[in-house]
């Protein structure tokens, strides 16, 4: 062996040590899931649907949950590279929440067979705070559970280097799976069902955290 592969053995060790170390520290903290809750809707369904999902995140101890709720941001649905004062306001309502997110879980509803304008301009307000990381769907409406809309979703977020997770929990007419005092009235099913989408939630975005410290995503 030469000095100059003694030399780069070493300094394979030192940086095999030293990614040890951080992903040490990487798994020992904890992932940041944001929630978004995509109908804005007077007299809408979705929290209904969103107590049962926290519900399942938080059984599911190894996320941080963020809220992301479209009716309490007002974003405007004409884009622009200046945005007013008023707009800056709405943004620093959410933007943050999505740049923090290790992770996401899209809460849909299904309108004339897609999903809700809010949910759009949310989505093309921002760019860089989806990319590379998972991304889980919730859907609920009549007939499809939302499915169709969650289907349109997909391409939406591919363009923004979104992963998505293949795993859906959908509620097909939603309102009579539902108690009055807003629990599922037979929820063995669907909990098993976020807990498979949550376990692949989960895996998906440590998996690109731990990629993203290593090499930044597009470098
Ligand atoms: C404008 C509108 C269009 C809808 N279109 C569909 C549809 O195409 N397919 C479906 O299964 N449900 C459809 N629904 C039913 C909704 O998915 C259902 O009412 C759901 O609860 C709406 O979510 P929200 O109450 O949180 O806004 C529609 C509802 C509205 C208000």
């Amino acid at each position: 062996m030469t000095q100059n592969t003694i030399a780069a053995d070493s300094a394979s060790t030192t940086t095999s040590a030293t990614s040890t170390t951080t992903s040490a520290t990487t798994s020992a903290t904890p992932l940041r899931v944001a929630v978004i809750i995509g109908s804005n809707r007077e007299g809408r369904f979705g929290p209904i649907v969103a107590e049962w999902l926290l519900a399942r995140i938080r059984e599911h101890a190894d996320f941080e949950v963020d809220v992301v709720d479209l009716a309490e941001s007002h974003l405007p649905t004409a884009l622009s590279y200046n945005p007013s004062p008023e707009t800056l306001a709405e943004l620093g309502k959410v933007t943050p929440k999505l740049a923090a997110a290790d992770a996401f879980v899209v809460l849909t509803p299904e309108y004339n067979h897609s999903y809700p304008a809010s949910l759009k301009s949310l989505i093309d307000w921002h760019n860089a705070e989806w990319q590379a990381k998972p991304l889980a769907f919730v859907s609920y409406g009549g007939l499809s559970g939302g499915l169709r809309a969650v289907e349109h979703l997909r391409p939406v977020f591919a363009e923004l280097h979104t992963m998505t997770i293949r795993e859906t929990v959908s509620f097909h007419n939603a309102g009579g799976l539902f108690g009055d005092d807003g629990t599922h009235k037979d929820p063995t099913a669907a909990n098993a069902a976020a807990k498979s989408m949550l376990d692949q939630l989960h895996w998906w975005a440590w998996a690109l955290r731990g990629a993203k410290e290593v090499r930044p995503y597009g470098s």
